[in-house]
């Protein structure tokens, strides 16, 4: 029986087959659990995702809209999957953005109030408000548990990663504080510190190509994380062998954050 057996939920941020949420889905779904999905409002998004989706076997998705910088998309967005589904066990939040030309080494300085607040509010605010209009549902289902993705630029300067470090430092702590409150509901909250994966939005971070290749020459386990690596730390999270864990963020980066210089 798989880890995942009759557990249902929601999966925000897949945008094509390189996405962490999309090897997370596999994952879920190699597990036995059952996922719906949001993709980026627009029909080509839609088409993307879909597409992206039928590599996975699923051939006729739940699909949403959900541009999460809106309140009124993100309540739909569960309305939506209130109606459709009876049960909320878990909850994958794996979006983020900020400006392209702000994730440049020595741009930090450059960044201006609003595209601050736009990465925060995108990649940070909405693990709370997604985690919002999560709580009842996953109360009603006896319990849930919601994960997202951070990196180690969080902690370390990295560069070129800018705001977005700062964004994911502020996504950490959120979930530290939402992990306090809906603990007392049997909501668990944890972050996955994922590695260097190319993806569209890694691709926006200036001088990623020479962070891979140190990493594999440099990390313990000699490689770059892969999408897998992180899909089995996410089933983990949302089943319950990891049922006293909460507020943790875990590295999944074949150890590159524990070296120094
Ligand atoms: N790729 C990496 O190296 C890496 C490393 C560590 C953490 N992460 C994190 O993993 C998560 C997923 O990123 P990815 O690398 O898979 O890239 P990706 O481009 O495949 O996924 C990013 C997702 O964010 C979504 N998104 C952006 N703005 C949105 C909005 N306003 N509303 C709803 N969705 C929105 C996009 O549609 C996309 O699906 C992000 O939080 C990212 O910071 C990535």
């Amino acid at each position: 029986m798989g880890l995942l057996e009759g557990k249902t939920g929601l999966i925000v941020g897949v945008a094509n087959e390189r996405s962490y949420a999309w090897h997370i889905a596999k994952a879920i779904m190699e597990h036995g659990g059952r996922c719906a999905f949001t993709h980026l409002p627009g029909d080509r998004n839609a088409h993307r995702v879909k597409r992206s989706l039928g590599e996975l076997g699923v051939t006729d998705p739940w699909l949403t809209p959900l541009d999460a910088a809106s309140d009124e998309q993100l309540d739909a967005a569960f309305q939506k999957y209130a109606e459709s589904f009876d049960r909320m066990d878990f909850l994958v939040h794996s979006i983020a953005f900020a400006d392209r030309d702000i994730l440049q080494p020595g741009k930090f300085i450059t960044t201006t109030r609003q595209q601050y607040l736009s990465a925060i509010d995108i990649s940070a605010f909405t693990l709370l408000g997604m985690a919002r209009r999560a709580q009842p549902l996953m109360k009603r289902s006896g319990g849930g548990s919601i994960i997202g993705m951070s990196y180690y630029g969080a902690e370390k300067v990295v560069l070129g990663y800018n705001v977005m470090g700062v964004a994911k430092a502020a996504l950490e702590c959120t979930s530290r504080y939402l992990a306090s409150e809906l603990g007392a509901d049997g909501i668990r909250v944890n972050q996955i510190s994922g590695g260097y994966l190319r993806t569209l939005a890694s691709s926006a971070v200036a001088g990623t190509d020479k962070l891979e290749a140190g990493v594999a020459e440099r990390a313990p386990l000699r490689r770059n994380v892969e999408g897998a690596d992180v899909g089995k730390t996410a089933v983990y999270l949302l089943s319950n062998l990891a049922s006293g864990v909460t507020g943790e963020t875990i590295y999944v980066d074949c150890g590159a954050n524990i070296l120094g210089a």
